[in-house]
This record gives structure tokens, sequence and C-alpha cells, in this order.
């Protein structure tokens, strides 16, 4: 779909012209007022439709009222919703060409567009019918550079999402090493096995070894103007988890190709960051590889010895996420920044906690951890602070190791958040837990099911 801007929507013959009606309150169209408002008693509340035939009446065939709820609710988020919610319905009625005219979307114009995008949305590339999409939209109202913006967001969770939904047979480590090097204005370097041992990254190999896919480390740079911060960010990149040797159960193991969407995120993150140009530099950071059970597999009782020299008591094999991300922090901290973030599907345990709706969010620093959430809040994702007491490293000891890598399933997401802050040694660190809000099994709100994209209009936000 591609989205335009111009100034003069009102005039302009159109397929459909989507405007908007506050609760109680008037649209910008006399069509519209006299026979939605007027005799049919369209209210307007927050995501109601009305669709009118202008019969020839105006320049638009049609005319698609959306609801905008209380005048004094409404928000940039409120405001991606509304553009998704349009966007599904013009896709609804078979409009190929729409023009919008919503007075609000004058201060929301990337909000508009985000949600534009992630409605037209659609991982369709291996079905022969393809989803029904709108060809072109026209915002009105709006100016160039908001929609602009928007639009490098809006591509950023495309890419995002496109990358988790690919079978895992697709996205390997070898493919995301590969997409790595091929984002423009990123310097990237890729680390093959013979490196990451020289790296002694033991506890990383060792989650690597029962597939045949090798695994890559991944470091991306982004180095902007005058930078005025040093950052690195860290996604999962399990591009399959079986569980290995503790194998998963056939229905937990149907969508853990899913298991790299923290790396799909830094992905789609870092290629955004060299068309926005923010003054900052960022490292993005991906221990990619499979968890697969195999001759060569790591099994339970073994024992790891991590970058930072710590050992690892394997108590489950299931719990590799950690194990990589425990390379990756220690070469994180190695870098000389000032923060790092971490972002993963880690533990079934922050799910069960916050379900499909917020991400868990953990840290050592409580200022960085209250502006993750304060920019989540703003960019329309949910983040929730889960404690980090260190009585939750009790049931991580080990007898014959510096600590075991799982302990008692309750308090599973605070647990993996301890044994990450073993690896983080003089930076300020976030944890970012996406296993609930990652991959939806079914629709919720402007996404379809499968991959949101979650953390990357966060952390782009976050990062500008
Ligand atoms: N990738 C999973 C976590 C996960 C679960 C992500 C559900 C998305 C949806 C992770 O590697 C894992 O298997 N965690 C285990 C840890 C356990 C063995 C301590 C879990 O949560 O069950
Ligand atoms: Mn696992
Ligand atoms: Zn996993």
């Amino acid at each position: 779909m591609e989205i335009k801007v111009s100034n003069d929507v009102k005039n302009q013959k159109t397929e459909v012209l989507v405007i908007g009606q506050f609760e109680g309150e008037k649209t910008n169209n006399e069509l519209a007022d006299k026979y939605a408002v007027e005799k049919d008693h369209f209210e307007g509340k927050f995501g109601q439709t009305y669709l009118l035939q202008t019969l020839g009446n105006a320049p638009a065939d049609k005319i698609l009222i959306i609801g905008l709820g209380q005048k004094d609710e409404f928000d940039a988020n409120k405001m991606t919703e509304i553009a998704a919610k349009a966007v599904k319905k013009l896709q609804q009625i078979h409009a190929k060409q729409a023009c919008f005219d919503l007075d609000v979307m004058f201060d929301y114009g990337k909000s508009a567009t985000i949600g534009a995008y992630i409605a037209d949305y659609a991982f369709d590339k291996y079905k022969t019918e393809k989803a029904t999409r709108v060809d072109e939209i026209t915002f009105g109202n709006v100016s160039q550079e908001q929609v602009d913006e928007g639009k490098i967001f809006g591509e950023a969770m495309k890419m995002t999402r496109d990358l988790a939904n690919e079978p895992a047979a697709y996205a390997t480590p070898t493919k995301l090493a590969e997409i790595a090097k091929s984002i423009e204005g990123i310097k990237t370097e890729v680390y093959d096995r013979d490196e990451i041992e020289r790296m002694e990254m033991g506890a990383y190999l060792a989650v690597s070894k029962g597939s045949a896919q090798p695994p890559k480390f991944i470091h991306m740079k982004y180095t902007g103007k005058n930078p005025k911060k040093k950052v690195a960010i860290i996604g999962k990149g399990l591009c399959f988890d079986s569980g290995g040797m503790d194998l998963k159960p056939a229905s937990s193991m149907l969508t853990m190709r899913d298991d790299m969407s923290g790396a799909a995120c830094i992905l789609g993150v870092m290629s955004a960051l060299a068309k926005l140009e923010p003054e900052i530099e960022v490292h993005g950071l991906i221990a990619a590889c499979e968890n697969m059970p195999g001759q060569n597999a790591y099994k339970p009782g073994d024992i790891l010895k991590a970058k930072n020299g710590k050992t690892i008591e394997v108590d489950n094999t299931d719990a590799e996420g950690r194990l990589t991300l425990a390379d990756a922090l220690c070469y994180a901290c190695e870098l000389g920044v000032d923060e790092v973030i971490d972002i993963a599907t880690l533990t079934g345990a922050c799910m069960v906690a916050l379900g499909t709706v917020a991400s868990g969010i953990m840290g050592n620093d409580e200022d960085m951890i209250a502006r993750l959430i304060h920019t989540a809040k703003e960019s329309g994702e949910k983040f929730w602070e889960l404690p980090l007491y260190p009585e939750y490293m009790s049931s991580l000891k080990s007898d014959i190791a510096d600590m075991k890598n799982t302990g008692s399933r309750n308090g599973g997401a605070s647990a993996a958040g301890v044994f990450l802050q073993e690896f983080v040694s003089g930076v300020k660190w976030a944890h970012i837990d996406i296993a609930g809000t990652a991959f939806l099994e079914k629709p919720q709100k402007e996404f379809i099911s499968g991959s949101t994209g979650v953390g990357v209009r966060t952390l782009l936000n976050y990062l500008k």
C-alpha cells in the first residue's frame, strides 16, 4: 500500500473518503452530518464505523465515518488504532483507494501512518490467494515529515514481522547474518563457530551444538553524527527452539520459529536507524543458533563456561535463551557502551504472568527502566516491570558449578532475569521479556495472528 500526502483531500475524486467523528460532535462533512449523525444517530463511539453511499452527491463514491470516542481521551495511540481500523474496513469492502480527511491527524501523522502499516500487513508470501489489500491511501491535514517517519517505523515493523513469521527453514542463523550484512548504512561483522569458540562463548556455543545449522554471532554497528550516547541492543536469536535434549511437547514447539523475535526486532531497528539518523552509537547484537537434540547436542548435567569465566550447570536444555544471552551480554559489556538492552522471547513464565498484553521488563537501573516503560507507553506498547530480587538466585544454586540455568518453576521470569544479571557488569542494563507479546495465536486489536513486531517502536523511539 502506498501512502500519499495531499492538502486537498476534500475535493479529490476518490473511492472512499474516510472522516472521523468525536462522540456527540459533528463531522467535518455536511453529507455525513445529515445522513449518519442526524438521521441515523451515529454516535462516534471509539472504533465504530458507518459507511455512507454518496450516490453522486460528492466527489467520493462512499464516505466512511470512524468513531473517535471522547475528544479529551484521544491520543497518538488511539490514532494508530483508528488508522488501522479504517484500513481494515477498506479491505473488507474491497476498496482499492481512499482519501483520509481527519482533522485530528494534523497532530498524529506518524501514529496514523504506523497504524495503516500495521493493518496493511499480511504474511501471504506462501499463499496462492493473496490477502485483500488497499493499493493507495492519501492523508490530508498531515505533515509530510511525520508520515515519512511513520513509514520508516512501519517498514521496520514489517521487516521484523516477516522475519519472525518465516519458517525456521528460511530464517536460519546464516540467513539472519546475510540480512544483517545487507542493511544499508550499518557496519556488520559476523563471527563463525571457530571465532565464537575463540571468544570463549562456551554457553552460547553449547546451545548451538545439536543443530546442523552453524551458529552466527552478528555484530551490527550504527554510528550517528556527534553520538551523544552509546547503547548496545541484543536480540535473542533462537531460529528454532525444540527444547533440545529436554525436548518440548509438540504443542509447545509449534510456534518456536518465533524464538528469534528479539533478533528480528533488532534487525528491524538497525535498518530504521540508518534512515532516521539519530545522534547516537548503537551496537546491534545477535547470538543466532538453533536449539536441537542430536548426537552433538549439549546435555543436562553438562557444565558450561561463559565468556566472563562463570560456570553453569545445565539443569534443562530448554532454558537455552539465557545461555546465548549470557555470552552476548558479556560481549556487550566489553564494548564500552553506556547502556545495554536485551529483548528476548525468554520465559513461558512471563507469558503466564502478563499474557499476550504486556512485555516484562527488568534491570539494574530504575531510571532507565522508567524511561523505557514511559517510551513504550507513548509508542503504543506495554512494558510492565518485574522484580530482580537477589532471592531469585537461590533456586539457581548448583553443587558443582557457579549456578544452574534453571530452578523452580515459580517466578520463572525473574529467575531468568537474575541469571542474566550474572553476566552484566559496569553498565546500565534492561531486559525485556517478549515471550507473550511477540507472537499471537489469534488476532488482538490491530494485529492479525502471528508476529507483532513488538519492541521495534519502543526501541526506535527510545534511541531517538
Ligand atoms: N523460548 C522459550 C520461552 C517461550 C515460551 C517463548 C513460550 C514463547 C512462548 C524458552 O527458551 C523456554 O523454553 N523456556 C522455558 C524455561 C524453563 C525450561 C525453565 C519455559 O519457559 O518453559
Ligand atoms: Mn527453550
Ligand atoms: Zn527459547
